[in-house]
């Protein structure tokens, strides 16, 4: 992509079109997002309940590349290419404790801050230098549970990158403290990332395809806030009023702390979300698997002075939302491989889409670099 495309690329999005439908289908294009996006921005791969202790590792993937997370013998953090040095076989799968990182292949044994400790039969060679062979790195960075990989160590810092939405959030009810975990779950789309990262930035969609939802907060455009900011955009609208005499029927009791809706983005491929109600937060992060099949990934956070029957219940109001939302993008999906859009039309209200957009037209083009990332 040549400058000259980034910027017809920009003012095409500035001026009301979303990606080219391309751009949702294409190998080609899927694989430059997964260098040039996946690789060096902040990806979730997990949670830090999963990292407590001296020795607990995770892994996960940004783009093409496998990583694991450990917690090394001093309490610190490390991230790490999870290839091995020596003829490139993963190292560790899954999750979970271990003294040292050894690879499966021929023993190589690295230490949890990546430093080869030995490798059979080395010792015999007098041309091998061990420190030659240390695990690459990759950056990692804890937000609440949450924890977040980025393949380019020289990147801004996550919290840079969020500036003061974390504040903006709270404010409004959304923070982890005194939340606790109570479910994780995984499932595949089949669609494009982008289409479900749009889908969430938008809630034109709410009054027709969110019939319960839309009984519970408000979905008209002159009632709800949108934010955007660098690499974040929310969406805040306030619990549904009861109008003209007639009484809201909400889709359950919306006692709580809570009094409003709130959705969060964080680039590229992370999402947050709360609801009127006791405190409650959900966090999404999605996987590209192909151009049009999408690895999404759920982890529930409650108060637990929450009755467990109403955690059920607010669960299965999650579930409902999210089936809707799945068949909608999968639709989308399928018109969009169709190639007879050419692109699709922003209104006013789907500003939130436009940012998005912008960001994905700014992240593929290395000549914008690092400006973009910076601002
Ligand atoms: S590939 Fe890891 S030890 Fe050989
Ligand atoms: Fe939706």
């Amino acid at each position: 992509m040549s400058m000259t495309t980034t910027e017809e690329l920009v003012s095409h999005v500035e001026s009301g079109s979303t990606l080219p439908a391309s751009w949702y289908v294409d190998e080609d294009i899927f694989r430059l997002e997964q260098e040039r996006i996946f690789e060096r921005s902040w990806q979730c791969v997990g949670l830090a309940d999963d990292l407590a202790t001296s020795g607990d590792f995770i892994t996960g993937k940004v783009g093409r590349v496998p990583v694991v997370v450990v917690r090394d013998k001093a309490g610190s953090l490390n991230g790490f290419v999870n290839v091995c040095r020596h003829r490139a076989s993963i190292i560790v799968q899954g999750r979970g404790n271990r003294s040292t990182l050894q690879c499966p292949y021929h023993a190589w044994t690295y230490g949890l801050e990546g430093d080869l400790l030995s490798a059979p039969r080395s010792g015999a060679e007098a041309a091998f230098d061990a420190s030659r062979f240390c695990l690459e790195k990759v950056a990692v960075e804890v937000f609440g549970p949450f924890v977040f990989v980025n393949g380019d160590v020289s990147s801004p810092s996550l919290a840079s990158q969020l500036g003061d939405i974390t504040t903006r959030m709270r404010a409004d009810g959304l923070f982890f403290e005194g939340l606790v975990h109570t479910e994780h779950s995984v499932s595949e789309v089949a669609a494009n990332w982008k289409v479900l990262v749009e889908n969430f930035n938008e809630c034109y969609h709410c009054p027709v395809a969110h019939p319960s939802f839309s009984r519970l907060v408000e979905v008209d455009p002159d009632r709800y806030r949108l934010e955007e900011a660098a690499f974040t955009s929310r969406a805040v609208t306030p619990l549904r009023e009861h109008r003209n005499g007639s009484k809201v029927q909400y889709p359950y009791d919306v006692t709580g702390e809570n009094t409003c809706g709130q959705y969060v983005t964080f680039w590229p491929a992370f999402t947050l979300s709360q609801s009127p109600g006791p405190r409650r937060a959900v966090g999404f992060y999605f996987e590209p698997l192909a151009p049009d099949r999408t690895r999404v990934v759920s982890e529930t956070f409650v108060d637990p002075a929450t009755p467990p029957e109403q955690i059920e219940i607010l669960g299965a109001f999650s579930t409902e939302v999210a089936k809707e939302d799945q068949r909608l993008v999968e639709g989308v999906q399928q018109g969009l491989a169709s190639k007879r859009i050419p692109h699709g039309t922003l209104l006013a209200s789907e500003r939130l889409v436009r940012h998005f957009d912008r960001l994905v037209v700014q992240a593929m083009d290395p000549g914008t670099w690092p400006r973009w990332r910076e601002s």
